[in-house]
């Protein structure tokens, strides 16, 4: 496992030169001294209470302070030890959750709970990895009962925290992305007081709650300002970057995979231009989304119904004329095209959605007359050629049917 501190990218270690031993011990002071008079005061914040603490944060998980309050005393009254939880009765414990959601966040406290009385005798344990253990504590949770209830020093982090510090080191790190976290989890271990853990995440919370707010931050009386990057360079809306989750594109196809009678199917080669440039696939035809939906209402139906012959009406326009040539051939006694309904395909890039709806027909004579980037590929040639990811689904599709 790779150390929690680990070699930090060039751009953090101009900040460990800029922020030297006298600089960290300052800002640690300055920020413990706002907080010892500043600091709200809260109900879980009487002792440290580590049970208290844990209950407190997960009701704070998706709940405001001023909200969880009230409930905070009243489950604290019902299930006033660790032990009282693990044995509550579920109708108990749901009712003292009603009106917080997210039920599943009391339900594994009280797994959690169970836990703590089965492997650690009833009492919360007081490392960060035997925390971690409990159900429904994950990296945030496990640090915040660490510091505020063990003086562990251990990063908390939260959007809060992730606000506060994005500003206080001007970092721009996406904090939409995962891996983001590594950064802040740095930082904060580089300035996280090692006298006062549990207040200095506490201070951070109330910061970011009262004063280095999201839209408007209150610069002007924050104790941080001599310390904070973005305040001297007035960047501090800038931060933090949080990109938005992109919602990708729908688009929706239809596969026509056709074999011939020596066991061939036909590909055709994509443009040299655009997504998937080159790449070899079954003849794909683009279709709109009404189209997609009202084909795949009668493939269901059809499934439902067993039919073998769908009717060729369904194959939309533009497909590499083999709508055309199906039309043209259907006359033609030698031509039997049997078009069933194989399965759907999806495949995500990054900004597009790919929908495909699977037929599979097979034609008797050779009326097809190849284009230009059309091949008739027997399957064992199929690795030769340059196949995309949805190429590939379509080729498992079939080959769960046992027709390649
Ligand atoms: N938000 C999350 N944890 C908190 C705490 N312990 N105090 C205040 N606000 C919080
Ligand atoms: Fe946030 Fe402004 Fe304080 Fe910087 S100076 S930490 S931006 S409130």
């Amino acid at each position: 496992m790779k150390s929690k501190s680990e070699i930090p990218d060039v751009r953090l270690k101009q900040l460990v030169v800029k922020w030297n031993e006298k600089k960290i011990a300052d800002f640690q002071a300055d920020f413990l001294n706002w907080y010892e008079q500043e600091r709200r005061l809260l109900p879980w914040r009487e002792n440290q209470n580590p049970y208290r603490i844990w209950v407190s944060e997960i009701m704070l998980q998706q709940t405001q302070v001023v909200t969880v309050i009230p409930f905070f005393y009243r489950f604290m009254e019902w299930f006033p030890t660790i032990k009282a939880l693990a044995e509550a009765p579920e109708e108990r414990l749901l009712k003292a959750w009603e009106g917080l959601g997210y039920y599943s966040r009391v339900r594994n406290m009280q797994v959690a709970a169970q836990q703590v009385m089965e492997n650690f005798d009833g009492e919360m344990p007081k490392t960060i990895e035997e925390i971690s253990t409990l159900k429904g504590i994950g990296p945030y949770t496990a640090g915040a009962i660490a510091s505020i209830a063990f003086d562990l020093p251990e990063p908390a982090i939260d959007g809060n925290v992730m606000r506060v510090f994005s500003r206080l080191f001007e970092l721009d790190d996406d904090i939409a992305k995962p891996a983001s976290r590594k950064t802040f989890d740095y930082v904060v271990r580089k300035v996280i007081s090692h006298k006062d853990p549990s207040s200095f995440n506490q201070a951070i919370m109330d910061l970011g709650s009262g004063t280095c707010t999201p839209t408007s931050p209150k610069c002007e009386s924050c104790p941080l300002k001599v310390y904070c990057g973005a305040y001297q360079a007035g960047t501090m809306t800038n931060y933090p970057v949080k990109s938005k989750k992109v919602k990708s594109r729908p688009v929706y196809y239809l596969a026509q995979v056709v074999r011939n009678q020596s066991g061939a199917y036909l590909v055709g080669q994509r443009p040299d231009k655009g997504l998937l440039a080159n790449l070899w696939t079954f003849p794909l035809v683009e279709v709109s989304g009404d189209e997609y939906g009202e084909m795949r209402g009668q493939w269901q139906d059809y499934q439902q119904s067993q039919e073998s012959q769908v009717r060729l009406d369904l194959v939309a326009e533009d497909s590499l004329d083999l709508r055309q040539w199906v039309e043209n051939n259907r006359q033609d006694t030698d031509v039997i095209w049997q078009k069933q309904p194989l399965g759907e395909v999806t495949h995500v890039f990054s900004h597009l959605k790919w929908h495909i709806l699977v037929t599979y027909g097979v034609t008797k004579g050779s009326a097809y007359e190849l284009k230009d980037k059309e091949r008739w590929l027997m399957p064992e040639e199929f690795k030769e050629y340059a196949f995309p990811k949805p190429q590939q689904k379509i080729v498992e599709l079939l080959e769960g049917h046992n027709y390649l």
